[in-house]
């Protein structure tokens, strides 16, 4: 038996699909969802709701597309406040702490580590997530990152194994026979329980050259490649990432023009983390603007980790997107819903078209432009995804 349900008087509702509501977010203002089995069946004006199903009145609030996360560091162990301290007190940041973080992941149990992400991914339900893309890194030996994405599965379909987030600490004198160990044994352990691989390319971390060895390894295992790149200094590794069809090229806080316009020409998505750059307190915020006016597909993350950026609040990256790279309310939340999931090839989440996936998130507000105008407010009510309820601050009927 099917199992519908009708929410009505949405003040927005907020589909992303510019051909069935106002705009590119596509806005149907009065409206009302049907929901058939986790399905988005029907959307429309709540006159025209069909009566049979059991009805919700959500109180002349509006509903978003649940975010989608396309960037985040949830297998790890330990923590680094006290590097954040000394980082807001001057100390630079770079790659060095993960090794910290290494350590302690080490010698995790696996039940320690999946509560540690369960904790993290039920905070991105409470503040509108429904798809999260999970990234190993903090084992950097064949058993640890064998278990980060193992456990990574349980929890996610979208698991990345990134081996090669820095070097590991006993391969300091020779990076190239970490990144042999990375495509050879390590590739072999983690590929079976990944969709993606990932490496962070940049200054203390690996080489253009080790970068493009790493993804091609992994692509030749039927892994898809998205990068880090560009977070500490302007690299070149654009183009490398653009040629391997990189799904995503995350960070990017350094970029210049030529590199904008290439991105813009290609299919791989600028995946922006400001979070990041608000936490390591980088000297600038990505082009987000720039990008966006060239023509480049523009995702939003937390990128939660416990170094750079320990936050899980997409509606904090909305304010950032905003306020910090220039971006419109509009096309912030549309890069924190349809661009994770552009940047995840995925055609089911980020819109609420007929035949979607049945996640969104109610606001408490009559309009989703509140995620910007408030800054730090907890705005939702309620979060389901495949039409069921994931979490509610109770205040839904
Ligand atoms: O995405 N850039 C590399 N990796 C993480 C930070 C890791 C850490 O500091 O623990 C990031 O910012
Ligand atoms: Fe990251």
């Amino acid at each position: 038996m099917s199992e519908s349900f009708t929410l009505t008087n949405i003040s927005q509702l907020v589909t992303n699909n510019s051909a069935i509501g106002d705009g590119e977010l596509g806005v149907i203002t009065n409206a009302a969802i049907t929901v058939t089995d986790g399905i988005v069946t029907w959307v429309g004006q709540t006159s025209d709701a069909d009566s049979s199903f059991p009805k919700t009145d959500v109180g002349g609030r509006s509903i978003i597309p649940g975010f989608v996360d396309s960037h985040s560091h949830l297998m790890f162990a330990g923590d680094r406040s006290e590097e954040f301290a000394a980082r807001m007190a001057g100390v630079p940041y770079s790659a060095g702490g993960i090794k910290v973080t290494t350590a302690a992941t080490r010698s995790a149990s696996d039940d320690h580590l999946r509560d540690v992400a369960r904790s993290l991914i039920n905070e991105m339900h409470e503040s509108g997530t429904t798809t999260i893309e999970i990234k190993s890194g903090y084992g950097l030996d064949v058993a640890t990152e064998e278990r980060s994405v193992r456990i990574a599965s349980e929890l996610t379909d979208e698991v990345t194994f990134l081996g090669a987030h820095v070097v590991a600490p006993e391969f300091s004198s020779n990076a190239d026979e970490y990144v042999d160990l990375v495509i050879g044994e390590m590739l072999d352990a983690c590929a079976p329980h990944s969709h993606w691989i990932d490496v962070f390319c940049d200054r203390g971390a690996f080489t253009v050259e080790q970068s493009r060895r790493i993804l091609e390894a992994g692509i030749a295992m039927k892994l898809s490649p998205r990068i880090h790149l560009n977070q500490l200094e302007q690299g070149d590794g654009i183009a490398m990432a653009i040629e391997l069809d990189c799904a995503s090229a995350d960070h990017l806080t350094y970029l210049t023009d030529d590199d904008i316009a290439a991105l813009a020409a290609s299919n791989t998505v600028a995946g922006l983390v400001p979070g990041a750059d608000f936490s390591t307190r980088a000297p600038q915020y990505p082009r987000g603007r720039d990008l966006l006016d060239a023509g480049a597909v523009v995702a939003l993350s937390p990128d939660c980790n416990p170094g750079s950026s320990f936050t899980t609040n997409m509606p904090l990256m909305i304010a950032l997107a905003v306020r910090e790279m220039h971006m419109t309310v509009d096309e912030s939340l549309f890069a924190a819903t349809m661009g994770g999931a552009i940047s995840l090839r995925r055609d089911d989440v980020g819109h609420l078209s007929i035949g979607a996936k049945a996640d969104f998130a109610l606001l408490n507000a009559p309009s989703y432009i509140h995620l910007a105008y408030r800054p730090g407010v907890p705005m939702i009510s309620t979060t389901w995804k495949d039409g069921k309820v994931i979490f509610t601050k109770g205040d839904l009927a």
